[in-house]
Order: structure tokens, then C-alpha cells, then sequence
């Protein structure tokens, strides 16, 4: 699959938030001179500067089938990616309905780690977790080349504004962990490995990347880690998961995301993010 006769790459969620997956696809797919139709929400100074560097943005609701097929028309190769929310399936399936209508050739899904430990029996009270479970199950029946990329949790846009400001304020890193290990990986590596799939997708489709960082410990190990990066003393403070989750419906989360946050808690503590891929950096 060539650049030369599929038109642009459709990168969506391409303004970026947290990870800001799609934002760091953009910028790597336009470094190889690729054409890219970036999909955001609004015209605002994010979109300025992705079209600055060269992407085509287009503007767009993921949750608006007329949206989503004027975006995704003539372009044979997407990323589909959005904030965690509580329409992420609707909008997953509305691109997968998009995506055959056009006769996209490579689907790259953003999916979760934790879907591979999932089942019909064996699922989480994360709506989150659950969405990406069953947007897997969909896409599969789509019958799409789809290449479905899961990390585990994002160090920049997740991990650290989680420690980062009780660190600042109290010197501690206060999560209801427990002893559970844990591996961030950095959005930046994940958003390499969508680019270098978006790219030259032929021999990826139909495959599952699994993506986590080097390193899994547990939450002593990231307090030293903290320590020995700021040159002063940061500990961990195993809090209770009630008071945690009291802190983040007193903060005003959308209940979908309190409930993945709780969820991962919960999976933490039992250590279902001690996970390592294979790596060679
Ligand atoms: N965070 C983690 O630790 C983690 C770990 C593994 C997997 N993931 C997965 O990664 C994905 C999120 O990636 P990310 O962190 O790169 O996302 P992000 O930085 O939060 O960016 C997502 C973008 O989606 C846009 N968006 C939200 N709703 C939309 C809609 N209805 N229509 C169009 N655009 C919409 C947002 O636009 P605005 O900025 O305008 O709101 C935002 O810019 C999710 O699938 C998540 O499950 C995350």
C-alpha cells in the first residue's frame, strides 16, 4: 500500500488531550512526507498548529455518522482513536460502518491491554475496558483489516498527572495500589508504533501489537524512581480505594471515568498490570 495512490492517512482525536496519541501520529506521519487528513473537534489554536505543520484538518464528531463518512472518505488508511468517554463503542461502530461503506484498507484501533485478559466470563466494571472488549468483538465481525493496538496505561497522559500532584504538594505518591506492579508505557512510543503501522500496514493487518514500557514495579519503586529524579525524598501512601474514589467524585469525573479509574485500582492491586512485551531499546 503505497502513499501515492490511497490518498491521505486519517488520523482522528488528532488534537490530543491526554495522550495525545493521534496529535504525535500526525506530526510522525507528516516526517515521512505522508499526507494526513487530521479529524478534531474544533477550530481552535490545536488545530492551528496541526494544519501549521502540514495535515489537512478537517472537523468533525465521531459520534455523527455524516461526520464520520465525509472525514473518512477518500482515504484508505485510518487511525481511530478518541478520549475515553462513555460513547467510545457507538463511535467505534460508526467508524467500522463508515470504514466498509468506503473501502478503507487498514483500520489501526486504539484498543486497551486489558481486553486480552478478557472474556465473556471474564470481563471488568470498567465501562471503558468493556467498550474497547466489545469494539474488538465488532470489528472482528466487520470483516475489516483492522491492526489493533493495545497498550497498557500511558505514562505521560495517565501515570503522571495520577502521581504528579500529590508529589509536588506532599512529596507522596497516594494511589490504592497496593503492593501491585505496574508498567507505564510512553504515548509517544505507542503513537511510533501507529505511525510505523499506518505507514506500511500491509504485513500488520489482522495482527494484535501489545505495547507496554521496559520496566514493571511496583509503586515503592516509581516513589524512588521520583526520589532520585527530583534529588528529594517521595514515598508512596498506600490510600484506602473508598477514599480515593470519594477524592475523584469530589473532583467532579464523569462517572465513566471514575469507574475505569476504580477498576484499575482494583486490577492493579491485584497485579493484572505486572505485564511485559517483549522490548529491545
Ligand atoms: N490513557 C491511557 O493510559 C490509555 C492506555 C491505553 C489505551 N488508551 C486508549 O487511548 C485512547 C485515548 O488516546 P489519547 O490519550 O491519545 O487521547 P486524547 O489525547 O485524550 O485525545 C483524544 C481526542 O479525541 C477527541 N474526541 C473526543 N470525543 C470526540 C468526538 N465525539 N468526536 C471527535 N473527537 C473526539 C478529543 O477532542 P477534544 O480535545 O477536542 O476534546 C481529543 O483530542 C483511548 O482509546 C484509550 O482507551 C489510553
Amino acid at each position: 500500500m503505497s502513499a501515492g495512490n490511497d490518498g491521505s492517512i486519517l488520523v482522528t482525536g488528532a488534537a490530543g488531550q491526554l495522550g495525545a496519541v493521534g496529535r504525535t501520529v500526525t506530526g510522525l506521519l507528516l516526517e515521512r512526507g505522508l499526507p494526513v487528513r487530521s479529524m478534531v473537534r474544533l477550530e481552535d489554536e490545536r488545530a492551528a498548529a496541526l494544519r501549521a505543520a502540514g495535515a489537512e484538518v478537517v472537523l468533525g464528531n465521531l459520534l455523527e455518522p455524516a461526520d464520520v463518512y465525509r472525514v473518512v472518505s477518500g482515504c484508505r488508511r485510518v487511525y481511530f482513536g478518541m478520549s475515553q468517554s462513555a460513547g467510545y463503542l457507538e463511535a467505534s461502530v460508526t467508524m467500522a460502518a463508515v470504514a466498509r461503506e468506503v473501502g478503507v484498507k487498514a483500520l489501526v484501533n486504539m484498543s486497551q491491554m486489558t481486553v486480552s485478559q478478557m472474556s465473556i466470563q471474564n470481563t471488568t466494571p470498567s465501562p471503558q475496558q468493556r467498550q474497547h472488549w466489545l469494539s474488538e468483538q465488532a470489528l472482528a465481525w466487520s470483516g475489516l483489516p483492522v491492526i489493533t493496538i493495545r497498550p497498557t496505561v500511558f505514562l505521560e497522559g495517565f501515570f503522571l498527572p495520577l502521581t504528579g500532584p500529590a508529589v509536588r504538594e506532599r512529596g507522596r505518591i497516594e494511589l490504592p495500589f497496593g503492593r501491585g506492579k505496574t508498567n507505564p508505557v510512553s504515548a509517544v512510543d505507542v503513537a511510533r508504533v501507529v505511525a510505523a503501522v499506518l505507514a506500511d500496514p500491509v504485513s500488520h493487518l489482522g495482527r494484535i501489537y501489545e505495547l507496554t514500557g521496559p520496566r514493571s514495579q511496583d509503586m515503592y519503586g516509581v516513589a524512588r524512581e521520583y526520589s532520585d529524579a527530583l534529588n528529594r525524598e517521595v514515598t508512596y501512601s498506600d490510600i484506602a480505594p473508598e477514599d480515593w474514589e470519594r477524592e475523584l467524585n469530589r473532583v467532579g469525573l464523569p462517572e465513566h471515568l471514575t469507574r475505569h479509574l476504580v477498576t484499575m485500582a482494583e486490577l492493579n492491586r491485584a497485579g493484572r498490570y505486572d505485564r511485559r512485551t517483549a522490548w529491545s531499546g
